[in-house]
């Protein structure tokens, strides 16, 4: 199996498509690749692909698009962390198939994608993504706006990653010595709303705990966009550690070490 990780660094939001429709058969096997999805939590994530022209859909960050997948919850315990792990499962799998597309969670008309979507009243729809052909070239905007982010940084290794406790970080070098390099660097590389990479990563034994670093601002109450973050962080690790052909099973255990300010267990991956 080819690594995850290759992929996943390969890997960008796209906002410019070729304004081409994507071929049926792309998107028939996209949809049966979408049924088949499953999260750590068993929880279910709908999605439904949507024409844009027939449900006259837009952003204004997107140009040239057709297509969008909006992915629908319900809210609930470990809901947004499934959200991420699955839309990421299926994301990933149309950046693999040489298609463009990006999470979108703030810069839509919601209620159209929601009314086009046949909304529950027990569901919400965080978020969305085009996808498509990828242009040949950016627009303005789009530029402007991975500038806007830093879309092309991330933290250190150090920042985000610890030994047994927030008061020791991990640099890459000593995560190389643990085996954990590759799978720390997929976290890494991963896509955050804002690209606030609000994930952080304690490594003890044979365990990586994972925790959430809260920003202000992404919690409406009902869902916690930094919690998708968190699920598609989940996805990462596991889809590298995966490739690399080693077990791994996620559990939700808090360790109760000593937390920094904002922060919150979210689970943790038991390595065997
Ligand atoms: C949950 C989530 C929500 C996002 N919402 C938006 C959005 O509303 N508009 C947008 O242009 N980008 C959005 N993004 C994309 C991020 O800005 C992008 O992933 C980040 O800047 C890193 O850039 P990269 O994906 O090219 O690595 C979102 C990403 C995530 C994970």
């Amino acid at each position: 199996m080819a690594e995850f990780l290759e992929l996943a660094k390969t890997r960008r939001s796209v906002r410019t498509f070729d304004g081409n429709n994507v071929d049926e058969k792309i998107v028939a096997e996209l949809k049966s690749f979408a049924e088949g999805i499953e999260n750590p939590y068993g929880i279910n994530i709908r999605f439904e692909f949507l024409d844009g022209e027939a449900n006259k859909l837009s952003s204004p960050v997107l140009t040239g698009e057709k297509l969008y997948i909006a992915a629908l919850m319900e809210p609930g315990t470990h809901a947004e962390e499934a959200y991420g792990y699955s839309f990421e499962a299926l994301l990933m799998k149309a950046h693999e198939m040489g298609l463009g597309t990006v999470w979108i969670g703030g810069t839509l008309p919601r209620e159209k994608f929601e009314k086009a979507s046949d909304l529950s009243d027990k569901e919400v729809m965080p978020c969305m993504s085009p996808i498509g052909g990828i242009a040949k070239s950016m627009s303005l905007k789009e530029g402007l706006m991975r500038k806007g982010v830093k879309a092309d940084k991330r933290l250190d290794f150090e920042e985000l990653f610890y030994l047994d406790s927030f008061d020791n970080p991990l640099s890459e070098q000593k995560a190389d010595g643990l085996d954990l390099r590759k799978a720390l660097e997929a976290v890494r590389v991963a896509p955050s709303a804002v690209n606030k990479q609000p994930w952080r990563v304690v490594i003890s034994d044979n365990m990586a705990h994972f925790y959430e670093k809260h920003d202000r601002g992404y919690d409406n109450g009902t869902y916690d966009l930094q919690k998708i973050d968190l699920g598609i962080a989940l996805f990462h690790f596991e889809s590298q550690m995966k490739s690399e052909g080693r077990a791994l099973e996620l559990v939700v255990e808090d360790p109760k070490i000593n937390l920094p300010k904002d922060v919150e267990y979210i689970a943790s991956y038991r390595c065997k």
